[in-house]
């Protein structure tokens, strides 16, 4: 694991500015924030453990727990709880078998709902792996779900 911490770094320079970009590197990597990785960087890098979990914890894209291959994160904001965003909730949490801010077993899907991601207009908005859907309906999140290979509740099809 150090080594591949040691390449991360090595892209930045050693430079210890680049702190936040390293330990985004070292999530992608991962796909969350292994301890022994944090204690790699801290190490290599010189920078006290302590400030170094200051910044994983304060950012909420940094995970400290393994996360799943695929990451849903649906918006419980103001307008997409309006639009409808408890039900996808509901229908994410049931395909997945997992609630919110879980992750299934093998390690697959982790299920997260966040807070306004400043795109209300389109909501209610599912984010899946990075990728923006906007005005997600019942059938939109189920059509998701099956092509990520979950079963879904119901077999509502988008038109
Ligand atoms: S409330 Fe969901 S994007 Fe703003």
């Amino acid at each position: 694991m150090e080594a591949k911490v040691d390449a991360i770094i090595g892209k930045y320079e050693s430079n210890k500015g680049f702190l936040v970009p390293i330990l985004q590197d070292v999530q992608k990597e991962f796909n969350y924030l292994p301890r022994e990785a944090l204690l790699a960087v801290s190490k290599l890098l010189e920078v006290p453990l302590s400030r170094i979990f200051e910044i994983a914890t304060f950012y909420k894209a940094f995970s400290l727990t393994p996360r799943g291959r695929h990451l849903l994160s649906l918006c419980l904001g103001t307008a997409c709880h309006v639009r409808g965003a408890p039900l996808i909730q509901d229908n994410v949490e049931r395909a997945l078998e997992i609630k919110a801010g879980e992750t299934t077993e093998v390690l697959e899907f982790t299920c997260e709902t966040v807070n306004c991601l400043g795109a209300c207009a389109l909501g209610p908005i599912l984010v899946v792996d990075e990728e923006y859907q906007g005005q997600v309906t019942l059938a939109k999140a189920n059509k998701i779900l099956k092509k990520l290979g979950k079963k879904v509740v119901t077999d509502e099809e988008e038109d």
